[in-house]
């Protein structure tokens, strides 16, 4: 009953029909580098992956520099309007003209991944938007339990930057969050699919004292424990004292950001959130037909190629999450009451310190 109903609302707001898994394509052509694709097209990729791995993600690590590959791919896609007059949407204009939208507020600290990313790009000749796009979703298999994303291939460069004031902000209110992604073409069930990214997420601007302090306790591993802990009565900052965009978080050394929470507790999305807890294929399937979306915003996808099946395959998330050391049922905020809230155990021993990610 209880999945049932939970069935429901998420083939509600995703349509069924997408989260159903799309066929097996062919993989008839064979690369010039032993690899197989659906389309020769894709075969130039290959190396690119190659060299992203080696040059960027210190061959194939969940680091640093594969959560701000996403988050720089989010900042660059967001910049769309459907009603025109913003940006380009996935267009990479985040790091061709980086200069520009490394100054917006809500971009702070993104120079540290568009300088990282830039001397790779040249060496790699895609499109900006190519490489952005092609970098996040390398890096989201880099990470346990991470959905290999579709990929599309053939972007033209960029012609301008994204105007300011288009990427949310933690110090948002739910309704200016909301609008913001619904005038760029996400529901409310979209934009909490699309934090499951925060499960690989770690701030190091919000307190620029504390770089690097993780969203939830397992950083590394794309599963639905950000969605759990967010839950979690807070009890302290992980920092000397609160920024602005941050509430009190359940662990020392993680940090909560307020967008998080209050999306996490109003009734336009408590359900969506909720819902994703434990639910791994739910949540990376949700995520995964989100995300193929975000990274075509503003592209003519008839001119791109599928070159999905250059994505890597990550290693499996074998769950199920757990309550962290000392937490247990009795600590969660529950806003959503249509669903029973799943049950879980707890890792035994001592109340965990979350440690920061290493190299912010
Ligand atoms: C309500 C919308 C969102 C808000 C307000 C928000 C806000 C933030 C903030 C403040 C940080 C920390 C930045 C820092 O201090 O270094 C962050 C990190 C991050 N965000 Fe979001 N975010 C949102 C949505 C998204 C989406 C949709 C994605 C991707 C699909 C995303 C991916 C990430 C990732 C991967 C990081 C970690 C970056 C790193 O560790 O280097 N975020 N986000």
């Amino acid at each position: 009953m209880a999945f049932a109903r939970l069935s429901a609302i998420i083939a509600l707001a995703f349509g069924a029909s997408q989260l159903v898994s799309a066929a097996v394509v062919q993989r008839s052509t064979t690369c010039p580098s032993g690899q197989t694709t659906a389309n020769a097209t894709c075969c130039q990729l290959f190396p690119i992956v190659d060299l992203l791995q080696t040059q960027l993600f210190d061959g194939g690590e969940c680091g640093e520099e594969a959560h701000s590959a996403l988050r720089l791919a989010f900042h660059d896609a967001i910049g769309f309007s459907t009603s025109g007059g913003k940006g380009g949407g996935a267009d990479g204009s985040i790091l061709a003209f980086n200069k520009t939208e490394n100054a917006f507020h809500a971009n702070a600290g993104i120079d540290d991944i568009t300088d990282r990313q830039f001397p790779v790009f040249l060496q790699s000749g895609l499109s900006a938007g190519d490489f952005v796009h092609l970098a996040a979703a390398v890096a989201v298999t880099n990470c346990v339990g991470g959905p290999s994303l579709k990929f599309f291939f053939g972007r033209p460069p960029p012609v301008a930057p994204a105007p300011d004031l288009t990427v949310p902000e933690p110090t948002d209110s739910v309704t200016s969050i909301l609008a913001r992604f619904d005038d760029a073409g996400f529901s409310p069930a979209e934009a909490i699919a699309l934090l499951a990214s925060h499960t690989i997420a770690a701030a190091d601007q919000v307190d620029p004292s504390i770089p690097g302090t993780p969203f939830d306790s397992t950083v590394t591993t794309f599963d639905s424990q950000v969605f759990l802990e967010v839950l979690l009565k807070g009890k302290s900052f992980p920092g000397a004292t609160g920024q602005p965009g941050e509430v009190l978080s359940p662990l020392a050394g993680e940090m909560r950001l307020q967008s998080d929470s209050r999306l996490s507790q109003v009734s336009r999305t408590a359900c969506f959130w909720q819902a994703f807890i434990n639910q791994q294929s739910l949540m990376t399937g949700a995520f995964k037909v989100v995300m193929a979306k975000m990274q075509v915003l503003g592209q003519n996808t008839k001119l791109l190629t599928d070159c999905s099946d250059v994505i890597p395959t990550s290693k499996p998330f074998t769950g199920p999450i757990k309550y962290p050391a000392s937490f247990s049922q009795s600590d969660v905020q529950q806003a959503c009451s249509q669903l029973p809230f799943p049950s879980l155990s707890t890792v035994s021993g001592p109340a965990p310190t979350v440690s920061p990610v290493p190299g912010s």
